[in-house]
Formats: C-alpha cells, sequence, structure tokens
C-alpha cells in the first residue's frame, strides 16, 4: 500500500426528515447566501423544509446555478457575496450547485486576479474559501463530502476541476427522500457517475490494498443491487437511502487512499460535456469501456478481479474473461438507458483530433494512474466507442 494521510472532517447528517436540523447546523450572526439551481427545490417541497428550518436568519437566495455550473454565472454571486459580506453559503440541490457554491466561496475571497487561474494552473492553490454547507437533493458526484469542484467556462468551452480542503462543506443533509422526485435519466446519471467513482479509484493495478479494494468492490455491488430497485421504483425509501449512502462513499476520499488512482474516463469525459454539453454520466459511460479495452493489458490484474468478485466472471481465457467483463459494464449501463458509443449522441470521428489537440495544447502527454494513456490512445478509445 502506498503511504497516505486521510482527513475528511465533513459532518454527514443523513436519513429522513433531517432538514430540519439546519437551524442548528447553519451559523448565526452572519449573514447567509442560500444557493440553488434551475427551481427543482421549489417543486419537491426541499425549498420550504429549508426555509422552515431557518426562521428569522439574514438570508439571501441566489437561483438559476446551471447543471455543469458556468463561470460566467458564479462570477455574479462572487459580486454578490463580496457586496452583501456573506459569511456562509447554503448549496441546496445537486452536485452543480454544491459544485457552484464550493467555486463562489473560494473566488470570493482570491485575491491572485481571475479565479479562473485556479482551474487553469494546478499550481494555484486555494487556501481560504467563505464556510458552506449543503442540503444534497442528488445522490451522484459525492461533492456532499469531498473537496472538488467542477466548473464550465463557456466562453472558451472549458470544464475544469480544483480541490482544496478549504471547500469541504461544513455539513451535508442527505435525506434520502428527495430521491422521490428525481426523473428517471438522473437516478440513471447518478448510479453511473458513481459507478464510475469507484472504478477510477479500483481499476488500476495492484498495491496489496484489499480494505480498499473491497470496499470498492462493496460500493460496486451495492450500485448494481439497489441502482434497479430505485429506478423501478423511485419511492422504496431503503433502496434510495443504500443508493444516496453508495455515491457518498464513492468519492468522500475513504477507497482512494493508499491505491493508484486513474481518472482518465473522467477527464476525457469532460471534453465531451464542454464540446457537446453531454450529461457528465453519459460521458463516464461512453470512455469507461474504451480505456478498459486499450488498457487491457496494463489493467489485466484488476480487471480479472473486478470480473470475478463484482461480476461472477470465472470461465474462459484471459482474454475471454476480460471481453466478457468488460461487456458486463456496458451491459450494465445501457440497462440504465444510458448508451455507450458516441454515434448515439450524434458525434463523428471528426470530434477525435479536436479532444487531442486540446490535450496537446495543455501540454498533456500522458494521463491515467501510470500517466502512459497517450493522446495517440486517447483516439484509440473514442475510436473505439464511435
Ligand atoms: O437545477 P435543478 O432545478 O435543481 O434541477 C437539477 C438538474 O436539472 C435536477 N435535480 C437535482 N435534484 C433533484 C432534481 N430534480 C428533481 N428532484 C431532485 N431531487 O437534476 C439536474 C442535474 O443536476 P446536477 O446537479 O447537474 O447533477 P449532478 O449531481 O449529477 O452533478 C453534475 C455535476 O457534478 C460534476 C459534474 O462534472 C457535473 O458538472 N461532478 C462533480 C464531482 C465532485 N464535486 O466531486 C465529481 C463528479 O465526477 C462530477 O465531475
Ligand atoms: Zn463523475
Amino acid at each position: 500500500m502506498q503511504n497516505f494521510e486521510f482527513f475528511n472532517p465533513v459532518n454527514i447528517v443523513f436519513g429522513q426528515g433531517q432538514i430540519k436540523k439546519l437551524s442548528h447546523l447553519v451559523p448565526t450572526g452572519t449573514k447567509i447566501m442560500l444557493a440553488y439551481g434551475g427551481g427543482s427545490i421549489f417543486k419537491n417541497g426541499v425549498y420550504d423544509q429549508v426555509k422552515a428550518a431557518l426562521p428569522g436568519l439574514d438570508l439571501i437566495e441566489f437561483g438559476g446555478i446551471e447543471p455543469n455550473p458556468r463561470y460566467e454565472t458564479l462570477m455574479k454571486a462572487v459580486e454578490i457575496v463580496k457586496n452583501e459580506k456573506i459569511g456562509f453559503i447554503l448549496a441546496v440541490g445537486g452536485g452543480s450547485v454544491l459544485d457552484g457554491v464550493k467555486f463562489i466561496a473560494a473566488a470570493a475571497l482570491w485575491e491572485e486576479g481571475d479565479p479562473w487561474n485556479f482551474l487553469t494552473n494546478r499550481k494555484l492553490v486555494v487556501t481560504k474559501a467563505i464556510p458552506l454547507g449543503s442540503v444534497m437533493t442528488l445522490p451522484a458526484t459525492g461533492s456532499e463530502m469531498n473537496g472538488n469542484s467542477v466548473v464550465t467556462r463557456l466562453s472558451t468551452q472549458e470544464k475544469l476541476a480544483f480541490n482544496a480542503n478549504a471547500v469541504l462543506p461544513l455539513f451535508s443533509i442527505l435525506d434520502p427522500t428527495v430521491v422521490y422526485s428525481l426523473p428517471e435519466k438522473q437516478v440513471a446519471n447518478g448510479v453511473v457517475d458513481a459507478f464510475v467513482h469507484v472504478m477510477e479509484q479500483y481499476l488500476t493495478y495492484p498495491v496489496d490494498s484489499p480494505i480498499q479494494d473491497r470496499f470498492a468492490e462493496s460500493i460496486l455491488v451495492t450500485l448494481i443491487e439497489e441502482g434497479p430497485k430505485v429506478l423501478a421504483n423511485r419511492s422504496d425509501y431503503d433502496a434510495a437511502a443504500n443508493f444516496m449512502w453508495a455515491a457518498t462513499m464513492a468519492l468522500n476520499g475513504l477507497i482512494g487512499v493508499g491505491v493508484p488512482q486513474d481518472w482518465a474516463t473522467h477527464t476525457i469525459g469532460h471534453e465531451l460535456t464542454a464540446f457537446h454539453d453531454i450529461d457528465h454520466a453519459r460521458t463516464l459511460a461512453i470512455v469507461l469501456p474504451g480505456i478498459m479495452q486499450v488498457k487491457k493489458e496494463s489493467k489485466r490484474e484488476k480487471l480479472l478481479q473486478y470480473g470475478e468478485r463484482v461480476w461472477g466472471v470465472r470461465e474462459g481465457t484471459v482474454n475471454e474473461r476480460i471481453q466478457h467483463t468488460i461487456q458486463k459494464t456496458v451491459t450494465f449501463f445501457e440497462s440504465f438507458g444510458i448508451p455507450t458509443k458516441l454515434s448515439a449522441y450524434n458525434i463523428g470521428a471528426d470530434f477525435i483530433p479536436v479532444v487531442c489537440q486540446r490535450f496537446t495544447d495543455r501540454g498533456i502527454k500522458g494521463i491515467g494512474e501510470k500517466g502512459d494513456l497517450t493522446i495517440e490512445q486517447i483516439a484509440e478509445v473514442l475510436t473505439l466507442q464511435l
């Protein structure tokens, strides 16, 4: 196992009826910004519950944070936070709202020019942010218990991430009943996003880390078992609860400590969203099967372990088992109505050099756990998925 530090102070408040605890969790004596997305919280009663839990507080609302939150929108909130001297930001929504709030919180205290720079320049570190908390309404990203934020800039068609302990939420309220109002598409997206988060931290090469491996496998199996139940019956509380906790555990850092991590699927997937506005999870369902194929040699041992322990694939030659395992993964994604080929999203071969050029322009030579998925291989991955 590799050396590691694990720091995760987020207070998770989990279960039905927990939104009312906001009254104890949100700091008093400071001005609060309540940030939300396109309005789902007004339809499913979450907004009313939040407001009921926060009577008499000095509160400003900022709505309209889009899926794949936009820098252009978030900068408007940054102005308000500065002008109104906001001391705490409460995100009420999905991963996009929370990621947006993390950016707003960091950008409001950023003193070194355009905050976009801390997304483009990995050497710039965010050390300060306005304190924030969340009421999560969509199990998917794990943003509720990590320091990641992904922001899209429309003017340059870029989608970039930053990570900082300073933007870890003080608390996140996870009430599984929020799942009841999710459209089918968002449930499917959530299951696949969480699944691929686990794969990015698991499907690499062995470093003798049985705890991390078995935690990872348990999350994958849980998503395989509970995902279809949630899709079939949105009001199945237990299935919703298990799905929600699985999504959090998939990306709160725990399974990724001491092991190599890949993240090539996400890195390429973000370009598909940046150029073609494809939902985040769908981009992952396209890219991951291609990476499994192109990197089947360097990922061989973990591919076989994953196939055997998660899908029960034990028969055949090594290559047959690997192909069967990749097929199982594709079938799982497609069973949620998520196509895994670019053609299903009307994207043709002409897009591949555009993506490759972007990596070349950024000076990137290789990505993945060994940094050896080259630009040529990125093209190969996408070509396989045409
Ligand atoms: O905007 P509203 O009206 O709230 O509607 C949203 C949005 O249209 C809706 N929704 C959310 N909760 C709902 C609901 N509709 C009905 N009932 C509810 N309870 O769902 C739509 C999608 O919401 P969004 O927040 O965009 O989805 P998600 O949570 O999947 O977040 C995706 C974003 O997270 C980033 C992605 O790149 C993408 O920008 N990621 C963040 C990560 C992180 N912070 O660690 C990791 C991920 O890999 C990912 O990259
Ligand atoms: Zn993701």
